[in-house]
């Protein structure tokens, strides 16, 4: 059956970073689906005609955007967000690496898992990159959650064998044989994906970078993330257990990690040459504003970036960021680049919030905007009666204006709904 979908909507079918007429915008807009695919977008007026025969859902008044996409979140995060005054590496040894250690209990990993996943859905996510867990327990009670609820995940078991705490180190063995176990088992059930997930080279002997390159040549077509030239004191770090590395970025160069299924966080103090490489690899780079201003990590050289033609697209970085919603994310990057002297068009925050993540994550062809043919993954914003947003709505000048406000005011309270291959996730405040 054809579903007919009427709201204001916006989605950028082009790059709005190359191209001048990237954004789509269609006031009175509706968007027709069914078996879980877009068939058409554009004036209601005219889907009216073409789908005469379907029921229409009349959203007016609520503005439907594609489902938005995170590229970095930890799951073992959430109820450490808010811990404040603190640089990377004492946040992690003080704040972060001790709550993580709770993971090992299977029973509280279940109870975050679906917690965090449902808050996902909540704030108009519906596709992820998610950095794991160290405990492998962890992770299968994480994979069965999210196939559960149906969301599109990238996730693994995340490996350190070294300056974290005890609890959470494992050995080279011990990580081949409990990510292979995982791997098998998930990547490529539904939704699910896998992704070879080493913390960052700080944590990792040689031994278990090894291990990460035996992982991705067995598995062809899992992905591979990790955090990289985040802050000045981690890069120094970095330099001081890898003598031998030019920078940063060879140490995962090294042992065959830096590929077109990479996605590396942060990347804040990135030489030309790091990004040529990464470039050339055909990686991509997780921006994640919020947590560079949390932990005082610096600013992003998007600009920079862009030159190189590498893919960015945006993560909230729970629990270093400041909340689960992308579209607060997009403001921060929005600040971010201002901070520079580069401002950021409405249209270029939605790319990074939804189309950028797909192209980082491989999955343009089935999400990220509202072409026809790609799976309905998208969410409908309401402004809360009473709110800032209604009311700055009710005066909006032009759609640009009007999606400057989404991101700047709009937050999971004005998450309404959110539909994932047609089939609606959450409606209003309760999950179907
Ligand atoms: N680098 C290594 N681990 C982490 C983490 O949990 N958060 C952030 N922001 N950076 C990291
Ligand atoms: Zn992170």
């Amino acid at each position: 059956m054809t579903t007919l979908l009427r709201a204001q909507l916006f989605h950028t079918p082009g790059n709005p970073f190359t191209q001048a007429a990237a954004l789509a915008a269609v006031a009175d807009g509706a968007i027709a689906f069914a078996q879980g695919r877009i068939l058409a977008v554009g004036e209601f007026a005219a889907l009216r005609r073409d789908y005469a025969e379907a029921p229409v859902s009349d959203h007016r008044g609520s503005i439907l955007l594609p489902g938005l996409i995170d590229t970095h979140v930890h799951y073992p995060q959430l109820p450490i967000v808010g811990a404040m005054g603190l640089g990377l590496l004492d946040w992690l040894n003080t704040r972060t690496l001790p709550h993580e250690e709770a993971f090992a209990e299977p029973g509280y990993a279940r109870r975050q898992a679906r917690q965090f996943l449902r808050l996902l859905v909540g704030n108009g996510t519906t596709a992820a990159l998610v950095f794991g867990a160290h405990f492998a327990g962890a992770m299968q009670v994480f994979f069965e959650e999210a196939e559960q609820l149906g969301l599109r995940i990238t996730s693994g078991l995340v490996l350190g064998d070294r300056q974290l705490t005890p609890a959470l180190h494992t050995t080279p063995e011990r990580a081949y044989q409990e990510s292979r176990a995982l791997l098998a088992a998930w990547h490529g059930r539904g939704r699910v994906r896998y992704a070879v997930t080493p913390r960052f080279s700080l944590s990792c002997s040689e031994a278990l970078l090894e291990v990460c390159r035996a992982l991705l040549q067995e598995a062809p077509g899992v992905f591979f993330t990790t955090h990289l030239n985040e802050t000045a004191a981690e890069v120094a770090a970095v330099a001081a257990l890898f003598p031998w590395a030019e920078d940063y970025l060879a140490t995962y160069e090294h042992f065959g990690l830096v590929g077109s299924r990479s996605v590396f966080a942060h990347n804040l103090h990135a030489s030309d040459e790091q990004l040529r490489r990464l470039a050339r690899g055909g990686s991509s780079i997780a921006h994640c504003p919020s947590s560079n201003a949390f932990l005082g990590s610096g600013l992003f050289p998007l600009r920079r970036h862009l030159a190189h033609n590498l893919t960015v697209a945006l993560g909230t970085d729970v629990g270093a960021g400041t909340g689960l919603c992308l579209l607060g994310e997009a403001l921060a990057a929005y600040q971010g680049q201002m901070l520079q002297g580069h401002p950021l068009t409405p249209a270029q925050l939605l790319y990074l919030a939804t189309r950028a993540g797909a192209e980082a994550l491989g999955l343009a062809a089935e999400v990220g905007d509202l072409t026809p043919g790609k799976s309905a993954d998208f969410v409908l914003l309401r402004p809360p009666a009473g709110s800032t947003l209604e009311a700055v709505l009710q005066h909006s000048p032009s759609a640009e204006a009007t999606l400057g406000a989404l991101f700047t005011l709009a937050r999971q309270e004005s998450v309404a709904e959110v539909y994932l291959a047609g089939r609606p996730l959450l409606k209003h405040t309760g999950f179907s």
